[in-house]
């Protein structure tokens, strides 16, 4: 059976990550009577090259429709001026608002943390990122963080249910709503109601973000899954993936009813792009959960056979040593991907 994907090369180290993980994912497919068909759209300052007039091109976001899924290297955000992030816009456009990034501890790579085993789980389309900032006056800015309850409720909903799929245990939201109480105390409240209405069977708790954070830091396997708005999962996230070996092996998707785009947390990493030494393994990890979703959704179990063997694949390359630069290894990009292959299940 041939699936169609989507595939965003995307900025920076984005195509040099995504051409590997593709041929790891094409690799694991081999022979099963099942493969990808990669269509091949552009975003991010990769589109502007390409001569679009626009970062996130009306033909990439039509094409992610039609097809229904993506795989997406990072696209770089300029600081400041400029353009605003071709990332937040994909999500709004698509309505993408369910961000999902598990933290796993892999054996082999060495971190102060061991047996972390948590997942993220992130309000993707409003909050501080709505993208409202107004100069009051010259040197007055205001940042808008916008909280609704539609929004608030789906994503509880959304963690509740990932929570009960993969038997998972507690949910555990972050917030402020001591000091921003109409905002955070909006998102709490429509997560406690739909706790008690639906989900007691899973256990729940509110932290303040500042305190939840030492406890992250302190034992992050008292936690299984983290509910948090927009700014404070894109933070936590980063905090998270430092717990198992950093960026590099941390990979994420973005959900939304009818849509997924499956990327890795990390950036376009323009200190280390074009020199094939970055790490592949984030975006094939998303390449994995899309595999899943795929599989699902399609009801082909060959995709869900190939995630196993990446999954086998990679578990065995990094107990057996072969890292790339970012783990303290030697290898490039490439490499990586060759040394995976080598051990596909
Ligand atoms: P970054 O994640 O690109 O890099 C942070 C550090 O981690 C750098 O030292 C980088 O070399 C390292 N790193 C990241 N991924 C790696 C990998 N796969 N292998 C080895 N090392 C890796 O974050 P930064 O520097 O804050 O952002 C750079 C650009 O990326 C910005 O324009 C930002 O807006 C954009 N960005 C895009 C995202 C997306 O498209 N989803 C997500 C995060 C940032």
């Amino acid at each position: 059976m041939e699936h169609g994907s989507v595939l965003i090369p995307g900025d920076g180290i984005g195509p040099e990550v995504t051409s590997a993980s593709c041929r790891i994912i094409d690799s694991a497919l081999l022979g099963s009577g099942s493969s990808i068909n990669w269509i091949e759209c552009h975003a991010g300052v990769a589109a502007l090259e390409r001569g679009h007039a626009d970062l996130l091109p009306q033909e990439t976001v039509e094409t992610i429709q039609k097809v229904g899924v993506a795989l997406k290297g990072p696209c770089t955000t300029p600081i400041g001026g400029g353009f605003s992030s071709v990332n937040v816009a994909l999500r709004k456009t698509l309505d993408l608002y369910g961000a999902v990034r598990p933290v796993r501890s892999i054996e082999g790579v060495e971190t102060r943390y061991q047996d972390v085993d948590l997942v993220v789980i992130r309000e993707n389309t409003e909050g501080l990122y709505s993208g409202i900032e107004n100069e009051i006056i010259p040197g007055v800015v205001t940042s808008l963080k916008v909280a609704t309850e539609k929004a608030s409720y789906r994503i509880a909903k959304f963690a509740f249910e990932y929570a009960r799929s993969r038997g998972r245990k507690k949910v555990s939201v972050f917030h402020k709503a001591n000091i921003m109480k109409k905002s955070d105390g909006l998102f709490i409240r429509c997560a406690q109601e739909i706790h008690e209405a639906e989900y007691q069977d899973i256990e729940y708790e509110e932290l303040i973000i500042d305190a939840a954070c030492m406890r992250l830091v302190q034992d992050p396997t008292r936690f299984d899954m983290l509910l948090c708005e927009n700014f404070y999962g894109d933070v936590i996230s980063d905090l998270c993936a430092g717990f198992v070996g950093g960026l590099g092996v941390t990979p994420g998707a973005n959900f939304g009813e009818v849509n997924a785009v499956f990327e890795a947390v990390h950036g376009s990493a323009p200190d280390i792009a074009g020199k094939g030494v970055a790490n592949p393994l984030a975006i094939t990890m998303s390449g994995v959960m899309m595999l899943n979703h795929m599989s699902v959704r399609s009801g082909d179990p060959a995709l869900k056979v190939a995630a196993d063997r990446i999954k086998t694949g990679y578990n065995s390359a990094i107990r057996e040593g072969d890292h790339t630069g970012d783990l303290g290894g030697t290898l490039g990009t490439e490499a990586f991907a060759d040394a995976l292959i080598r051990r596909l299940g």
